[in-house]
C-alpha cells in the first residue's frame, strides 16, 4: 500500500558524531527502524534513497580530541571508518554514507549560509562571551566549568548543571574556569549570526498543523517548544573546528571571520544534502540529488532520536523554508530512548552495549539478524524501552528458533524426506488449506500498512505472525498422519507450508536480511527483488508475497537450521561484561543513612569569613518563576530594605512553606540576573544528604547581623 502521493522517498538517519563507536541505544533510535523502512520500500519497488554519514564537526569532536590527546581530524579519521564499517556489518542499507569533513559538504553548507545571509534572514549580534586568555580562544559552553547558581554544584558546565539539571548559560556560572587551561575566563566581545527562529514560529506552526499524523511524542515536544516561544539561535561559533563562516559573507557584514565557524547544528543537517550530492556524483548522474531535495513529489523522512526533535522539526525546517529551494520533511518519526537492563544507558559510565563488540561476540552465533530482530520487537516508539540480555535470549530462542526456524525446518525436512525434495502438487485443497491461502493473501498489505505508518514494532509482530500461522497450520493439518491415510492431503499441507516459507523469505527480508537470503537459497527461490540499493523494481516484490511463489515440482535445496538457540553461558558472559565495564558507584537507590557526608571544604582564615554579611529577614512573598521550574522568586524584608532573591528550591519546597518564615540572607553577594530577574542575595538552607532542603531560621529582628 505505497503512498501514491509521492514518486520517491528520501530517508535520512541522524548523522552520528564521529567521536566514538555506535551503541545499541543509537541503533534503536535512528538507524534500525529506518533500515527496515527502506528495505520494505525497496521491496515495494519504490524509488528510495537512504542517506546517512558521520557528523564530524562541532564541540563533541573537539572534546573527544582533548580527551584522547590527538587532533580533531585524527579523531574523525579514527571513528568515521569504524562507524561506517560497523553499520555495514550490521546490514544497514544506506545508499550513501558520507562525512561532514568532505569538500562537497563545506561548499554546500557555506553556500546555504551565504544564501540565507543574502536574503537577510540572519541577525548579527555582538555580545560578551567567555574567553580563555591563556588558550586565546572563546570558550564553548562545555569548556567552562564553575559553580551552579541554582544548586551550588561546583562542577557545573557552561550549558548545564549535571547535578540539578538546570539549563545554564556560561556567564551564569559562579567562579567560572576554563576546562582547557584552568584559567579564569574573561568576558570579551564577539559577534555572531543568529537565526531568528521566533520570526519563523507562525510559519512553522502552520506547517506542523498540516501534519496531525505525526507521532504524538514528536508533536508533544514541538507544541511545548511553541508554547515557550521559539528563541533566536546563534548559528556561528568561535571554535577552532568546524565549517568556516564564508569570508565574503563576513566581509560584507563587516565582521572579522577569523576563527568563526558555522554552528554544528546548522551544518550537520545540511550534511544530508551534501551526502545526497555525493551519492548522485557516484551514480554518474550529478544532478540526481535535485530530484530528491527540490521536487515536491519527494517524501522526505528523518529518522532520529528524541533529543534531536527540535533540530529536525523546527530549526532545519526553518532553514529550508528560509532558503526556499528545498522540500520540507514529510515526517520525523523520532524514537524515545532505550534503557539497558533497567537503567539509563550511559557511555561515560560504561553502561552500554557497543555494536561492534556485539558483532564480534555473535559472529558465529547468529550474527546481526538476532539483534536486528530482538531490538526491532522492542523499539522505543512510543515510550522509553528496555533492552535486556534475558529478553534478547527469549526472543531468539522462543521466537526466531522455536517459531520461525522451527516452521521452516518442519516444512523443508518433510519435503526432503517424503517428496524427493520437491514442491508437491496442490490438488483439491481442504477448507483448512483454503483458509490458509486466504490468510496469506492479506499479510503483505497488513505488514506494509504498519511500515507506512512507521509502526515498525507492529510490522515485526505481524511478520512473525505469518510464521505462527505456518506452525499452527502444520500442527492442525498433521501431515505425519495424513501421509499414510490421505497422501494428497499431506502433499497439500507441504505445498502450502512451502509457499508460506517462500512468502516469509520475502516479507522477513527487511528485519532479517541475512536469514532471508539463506531461506531463499534453501528454497531455491530466485528472482526476488533485493532490499538493498541498486536494484530495479522487476522481480518478485512485496505485493507478490501474498500469492504462492513456488511451482509444483520445483526442486528445493537442502534443509538447514536457520536459527540456533543461545545458551545461558553466552548471556551470562554478556552480563558479566556489562558489570565489568560499569563504573557507576552505586547503581541502586542508596539508603539515606548510607549516603556520604559532603567533605569539609578547604580551610579559610577569619578574614575570609568576615567578608560575608549575613542578615535576618522575613519572607514576604514566594512564588514560582514562569519557565524556570527550579526557581522561586522570594522577597525578603530586611527591615532597612526589601530584597528580591531567586532561590533554586522550587523542586524541593512549596512557596507557601517559605512565606512568613524568618530566614538568614547573604546580603552582600553581587547581584545576578536569572531569567530576566535580579537576584539580590542568597537564602541559607541546610541540605540533607539526600538533597532535602530546610531554610535556616532564627528569631532575631529583621536586619540583624548574623555572625
Ligand atoms: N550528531 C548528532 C547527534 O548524534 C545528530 C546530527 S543529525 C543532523 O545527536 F541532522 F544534524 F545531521
Ligand atoms: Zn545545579
Amino acid at each position: 500500500m505505497p503512498d501514491a502521493d509521492f514518486d520517491r522517498i528520501l530517508v535520512t538517519s541522524a548523522l552520528p558524531y564521529a567521536n566514538g563507536p555506535v551503541h545499541l541505544g543509537q541503533l534503536a533510535g535512528a538507524y534500525l527502524p529506518a533500515d527496515l523502512y527502506c528495505r520494505y520500500q525497496r521491496l515495494q519497488g519504490r524509488d528510495v534513497v537512504y542517506i546517512c554519514g558521520s557528523d564530524e564537526m562541532g564541540v563533541a569532536i573537539v572534546m573527544r580530541a582533548l580527551n584522547e590527546d590527538i587532533s580533531p581530524q585524527a579523531i574523525v579519521d579514527k571513528y568515521h571508518p569504524m562507524i561506517r564499517d560497523t553499520f555495514e556489518r550490521f546490514g544497514m542499507s544506506f545508499d550513501y554514507y558520507g562525512r561532514t569533513t568532505s569538500d562537497v559538504h563545506a561548499e554546500t553548507s557555506q553556500a546555504f549560509f551565504r544564501t540565507l545571509a543574502e536574503k537577510e534572514v540572519f541577525n548579527l549580534r555582538t555580545e560578551e562571551q567567555l574567553y580563555d586568555p591563556e588558550a586565546e580562544i572563546f570558550l564553548a559552553d562545555r569548556f567552562v566549568q564553575g559553580t551552579c547558581p541554582v544548586c551550588g554544584f561546583e562542577e557545573a558546565y557552561g550549558d548545564q548543571c549535571e547535578k540539578c539539571g538546570s539549563a545554564l548559560s556560561p556567564t551564569e556560572l559562579i567562579d567560572p574556569r576554563s576546562t582547557l587551561t584552568d584559567a579564569t575566563p574573561e568576558l570579551r566581545e564577539t559577534t555572531h549570526w543568529y537565526l531568528p527562529l521566533g520570526d519563523f514560529q507562525p510559519k512553522l506552526e502552520e506547517w506542523i498543523g498540516t501534519h496531525p499524523e505525526w507521532k504524538p511524542n514528536v508533536l508533544g515536544q514541538v507544541r511545548s517548544w511553541f508554547q515557550d516561544g521559539l528563541k533566536d539561535r546563534a548559528i556561528t561559533r568561535d571554535v577552532p573546528w568546524g565549517v568556516p563562516v564564508p569570508a565574503d559573507v563576513a566581509e560584507a557584514a563587516g565582521v572579522d571571520a577569523d576563527g568563526k565557524v558555522i554552528y554544528v547544528w546548522f551544518d550537520a543537517p545540511i550534511g544530508y544534502i551534501s551526502a545526497t550530492k555525493e551519492w548522485a556524483e557516484a551514480q554518474g548522474d550529478p544532478d540526481a540529488w535535485k530530484r530528491y531535495w527540490q521536487d515536491e513529489a519527494t517524501q522526505l523522512v528523518h529518522f532520529i532520536g528524541k533529543d534531536n526533535i527540535v533540530f529536525h522539526c523546527l530549526m532545519f525546517p526553518a532553514m529550508l523554508m528560509a532558503h526556499g529551494d528545498y522540500v520540507l520533511p514529510e515526517n520525523v518519526p523520532a524514537n524515545e530512548f532505550l534503557n539497558l537492563e533497567g537503567r539509563k544507558l550511559s557511555t561515560s559510565r560504561g553502561w552500554a552495549v557497543w555494536l561492534h563488540e556485539y558483532l564480534d561476540d555473535f559472529a558465529d552465533l547468529g550474527g546481526p539478524d538476532l539483534l536486528r530482530y530482538s531490538l526491532a520487537t522492542m523499539l522505543p516508539e512510543t515510550k522509553d524501552a528496555d533492552f535486556s540480555w534475558n529478553d534478547f535470549q527469549a526472543r531468539v530462542n522462543g521466537e526466531l528458533a522455536d517459531v520461525l526456524g522451527n516452521f521452516v525446518h518442519r516444512a523443508m525436512t518433510f519435503a526432503t524426506r517424503y517428496f524427493d525434495g520437491e514442491v508437491p502438487e496442490l490438488a483439491e485443497p481442504s477448507d483448512l488449506d483454503r483458509d490458509v491461502l486466504e490468510q496469506l493473501a492479506a499479510f503483505p498489505e497488513r505488514i506494509g500498512a504498519s511500515y507506512e505508518r512507521y509502526r515498525i514494532r507492529e510490522a515485526v509482530q505481524e511478520t512473525m505472525n505469518l510464521a505462527r500461522l505456518g506452525n499452527k497450520y502444520f500442527n492442525d493439518a498433521e501431515p505425519w498422519h495424513t501421509r499414510k491415510s490421505d497422501p494428497q492431503a499431506a502433499a497439500n499441507t507441504i505445498h502450502l507450508s512451502l509457499q508460506l516459507c517462500a512468502s516469509l523469505a520475502v516479507l522477513m527480508a527487511p528485519i532479517l536480511p541475512f536469514a532471508a537470503a539463506r531461506l531463499r537459497q534453501m528454497l531455491r527461490l530466485d528472482g526476488v527483488r533485493s532490499s538493498v540499493p541498486g536494484t530495479d523494481d522487476s522481480g518478485i516484490g512485496w505485493g507478490d508475497a501474498g500469492q504462492p511463489l513456488l511451482e509444483a515440482g520445483h526442486a528445493l535445496g537442502d534443509p538447514e537450521i536457520l536459527f540456533s538457540k543461545i545458551d545461558d553461558e553466552v548471556i551470562q558472559h554478556q552480563m558479566d561484561k556489562l558489570q565489568a565495564t560499569d563504573t557507576t558507584d552505586d547503581p541502586q537507590e542508596p539508603d539515606t543513612n548510607e549516603l556520604p557526608y559532603e567533605p569539609v571544604k578547604d580551610e579559610i582564615v577569619y578574614d575570609d569569613f568576615a567578608k560575608l554579611d549575613f542578615r535576618m529577614g522575613t519572607v514576604t512573598v514566594a512564588e514560582p518563576v514562569p519557565k524556570a521550574d527550579k526557581l522561586l522568586r522570594v522577597e525578603v524584608d530586611l527591615g532597612f530594605e526589601e530584597r528580591q532573591v531567586l532561590a533554586g528550591v522550587a523542586q524541593q519546597m512549596e512557596p507557601e512553606e517559605l512565606v512568613g518564615k524568618k530566614v538568614v540572607l547573604v546580603a552582600n553577594l553581587k547581584p545576578r540576573t536569572l531569567f530576566g530577574l535580579e537576584s539580590q542575595g542568597m537564602l541559607l538552607m541546610a541540605e540533607d544528604r539526600d538533597g532535602r532542603l530546610t531554610p535556616l531560621t532564627a528569631d532575631g529582628e529583621n536586619g540583624a547581623v548574623v555572625r
